[in-house]
Order: structure tokens, then sequence, then C-alpha cells
């Protein structure tokens, strides 16, 4: 499974790509407000960091607003793909933007059939938001099964990134139903890492190895 990063903060990102768990990263208007950056000035940077694809979010909401806007972010740097939102505009964009050879990443994805549509117009990527989907009492993971079936019944070329992830289980979840990509906050990321009792072990061999010293 590809490790993506869900952020715009490039110490996280540089750390993550460090330890060789940075295949990509997504962004969205959000992330980038929690950055305090300039939009293009932190995806430019992003780009100069990570060879894997860097989703970036078009605000239009007509097709046409969107693909001029995937034009201009797909100039920023490398492997740029255009974030769209799930809608019927969104579609139209994705269709158009796939003849012009512009990968997008379809997002607020919350159930299978717009799963299906996504990868029926093309979509290089499908991203269910299971985190949301918990927290109004629905089984995000659930979703991600479902679009996985689906997609196993046929020749789609649509990626699944696992998106609003909120805790190592759902990463381990993804992994679990075979999901191409979890996207992964930081403080995600970092709890991945840990064990409590990996750190009492360290703590147990130290102490004996100076109890052995002679
Ligand atoms: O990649 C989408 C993700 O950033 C949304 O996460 O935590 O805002 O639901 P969240």
């Amino acid at each position: 499974m590809k490790f993506f990063l869900d952020t715009a903060d490039v110490v996280a990102i540089r750390k993550a790509k460090e330890m060789g768990m940075c295949d990509g990263v997504t962004t969205n208007p959000s992330l980038i407000m929690k950055s305090g950056r300039d939009h293009k000035e932190v995806i430019q940077e992003i780009s100069g960091i990570v060879e894997g694809p860097i989703s970036v979010e078009a605000i239009s909401e007509d097709a046409e607003g969107m693909v001029r806007e995937a034009e201009e972010f797909s100039g920023w740097g490398r492997n740029i793909v255009i974030k769209v939102p799930m809608t019927k505009e969104g579609l139209k964009a994705v269709r158009i933007l796939k003849d012009k050879g512009i990968r997008t990443n379809v997002t607020l994805v919350f159930s299978p059939s717009q799963a299906l549509l996504a990868a029926k117009a093309g979509a290089a990527y499908v991203s269910p938001f299971v985190g949301r989907l918990d927290d109004i009492s629905q089984d995000g993971m659930f979703l991600v099964a479902e679009i996985l079936d689906i997609f196993d019944n046929y020749d789609f070329d649509t990626e699944v990134i696992v998106a609003s992830i909120r805790h190592p289980g759902h990463v381990v979840e993804a992994a679990r139903l075979g999901a191409h990509i979890a996207t992964v906050p930081a403080a995600v990321l970092e709890k991945l890492y840990n064990h409590p009792l990996t750190d009492r072990g360290i703590e147990k061999f130290l102490a004996d190895y100076e109890k052995s010293k002679k």
C-alpha cells in the first residue's frame, strides 16, 4: 500500500520522506490554510521534495473553471494531480482533463455509486472520506470495501485513496482491504510507529545491558 501524506506542512513531508513513508501528498484548501503559506508557493515547494503525485484542489464549481485551474496548477510542478469535487460538473471536468492528459483525484466521495461514476469518468484516483462518515455514525471502512469490490469486477485503472484518516486503525484496515493508497495526516503517521511494549522492551534491554557491564 502506498502512503501519501495528507498535509501541506513541508517539515512533516520532509521527515516522512526521510523515513521512506511518503509516496505522494494530498492537499486541500483547509490544509493549505493551516500551513499559513501561499497556495502556489507551498505546492511548488512540495513538488520539489516529493517525486510522487501531489493533489491540488480546484476551487471553481463549474467544469470550465476547474479545467482552467487544472491547466494552471499543472504548471506548478511535476506530478500535479487535480482534486475535483464529486459533482456533475466535477465529473465533466474529469473527462475533459483525462483527454488533456491531466490526472484527477475525485474527492468528497461518500458512496459506492459516486466512486463508480468517478471511475467511469476516467479519474486516476477516488478519495472516500472514512473519518467524516464515522463522524456521522456510518462505517467509513465499509464504504472502502464496497468500492474495492466494485473496482475488482472491472478493468478500471482508478486507484482508491483512503482519505479523512483519523487513527492508525483506519490505516491498518485500509491495508487489510487492499486499498491502493492511504493518505495519512502527519500525527497519525507518528502514531503508526509506536507501541508501549516496544518502548518497555528497549528500556529493559538497556537496563540489563548496563547491569551486565563489568
Ligand atoms: O484528504 C482529505 C482529508 O484531508 C479530509 O480529512 O480530517 O478534514 O475529514 P478531514
